[in-house]
């Protein structure tokens, strides 16, 4: 982890470089879906939806990344198999391949890994792999569709495949913001664009930054003030990073999130302890920045981060 004045550093020196082309600049535009075998994808769409991959078949993927609600939650904390709340805020899968990591703690290297945990997760779906591959396998029209799409059909590797396969397509695009990066100035009034100045300026860049505005590192919530003994009641998903890795340094620190689509993938943080956009700015500036902003300053960054709403499938998320 760099130090965060060096990162603020970095960002302010990027963005004050007014010759950089806009693809070497801080925050990058959304790239081109990958080319993926449309067999693999439709199948992951299906797993997606399908309640057999949890224990009880109560729940599917998305019972808690609901797509019509930007891929997240509309609850701070979802419910897992037994109808009990999951330990931590759902992120959303869209735009998640972009992430460097996935978790809030980091701890899943891969999409195809994620998956892997979130199948047997007590909490979450609550199964185990051989029971999943055995239902899989069970449904002739599975068993034909894997047959097509893979040499060696229904295998549990299959399974987590098609579902990060199809999770690399769920990319929000043709955002405000995109456009205006790919050279449509315009396309943003000007208030917009003085919260991204502003968004640049007081550093919120500095962390959240590339190609999906956060998701390429990891950070200490509450650098410049104690969040959690604020917020009161500390959990031990609180203590993020450091239940991955023991070390001392990575107590409270989390993945910085995506803030592609943010204004419609409430509630936030990893406790999901706020509900509105507006709260989640004010929380940011006075533990990450140490600053107490204008309102006016709040309401511009805000209509920047509204301007990351992308669409899918032909509408707004
Ligand atoms: C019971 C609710 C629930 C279900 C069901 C569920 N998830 Fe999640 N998902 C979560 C929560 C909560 C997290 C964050 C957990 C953490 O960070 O420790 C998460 C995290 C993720 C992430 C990481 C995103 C990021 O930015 O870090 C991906 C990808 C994902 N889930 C995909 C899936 C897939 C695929 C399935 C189905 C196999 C699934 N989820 C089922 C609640 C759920
Ligand atoms: C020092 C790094 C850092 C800086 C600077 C920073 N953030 Fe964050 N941001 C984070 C981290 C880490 C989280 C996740 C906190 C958590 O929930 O554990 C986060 C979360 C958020 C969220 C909630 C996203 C979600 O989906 O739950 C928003 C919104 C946000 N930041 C906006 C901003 C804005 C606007 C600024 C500037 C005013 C800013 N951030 C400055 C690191 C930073």
């Amino acid at each position: 982890m760099l130090p965060l004045a060096l990162l603020v550093a970095a960002g302010l020196l990027l963005t004050n470089g007014s010759e950089a082309a806009p693809l070497e600049g801080p925050l990058q535009p959304l790239p081109k879906p990958p080319v993926i075998d449309d067999r693999r994808v439709e199948l992951g769409r299906l797993l997606f939806n399908d309640p057999r991959m949890s224990a009880n078949g109560s729940i599917s993927c998305a019972s808690c990344h609901k797509l019509d609600h930007a891929g997240a939650d509309d609850k701070s904390l979802s419910l897992g198999v037994d109808g009990k709340p999951v330990e931590v805020n759902t992120p959303s899968v869209f735009n998640a391949s972009l992430n460097f990591r996935q978790f809030w703690d980091g701890r899943a290297e891969t999409l195809e890994d994620q998956a892997h945990t979130v199948v047997q997760s007590p909490t979450e779906m609550g199964g185990n792999w051989s029971t999943v591959v055995q239902r899989i396998a069970a449904d002739p029209s599975y068993r034909k569709a894997f047959t097509d799409a893979y040499p060696d059909a229904v295998t549990q590797k299959n399974i987590q495949g098609a579902l990060a396969d199809y999770e690399r397509t769920l990319l929000s695009t043709k955002s405000r913001f995109d456009q205006y990066l790919a050279g449509d100035t315009d396309i943003l009034t000007t208030e917009e664009k003085y919260g991204y100045e502003r968004f640049q300026n007081y550093g919120c860049i500095a962390c959240h930054q590339g190609v999906n505005i956060g998701g390429n590192m990891f950070q200490k919530f509450g650098v410049l003030g104690d969040y959690f003994a604020a917020r009161g009641n500390p959990t031990k998903a609180d203590l993020g990073r450091f239940n991955v890795t023991g070390e001392e340094e990575d107590r409270n620190v989390f993945k910085v999130p995506s803030l592609r689509n943010v204004a419609v993938t409430a509630p936030y943080f990893h406790d999901g302890s706020e509900q509105t956009l507006e709260g989640a700015v004010a929380v940011m500036f006075k533990y990450q920045l140490g600053r107490i902003p204008s309102e006016e300053d709040t309401s511009l960054i805000v209509k920047f981060l509204k301007t990351l709403t992308g669409e899918w499938e032909g509408k707004p998320l």
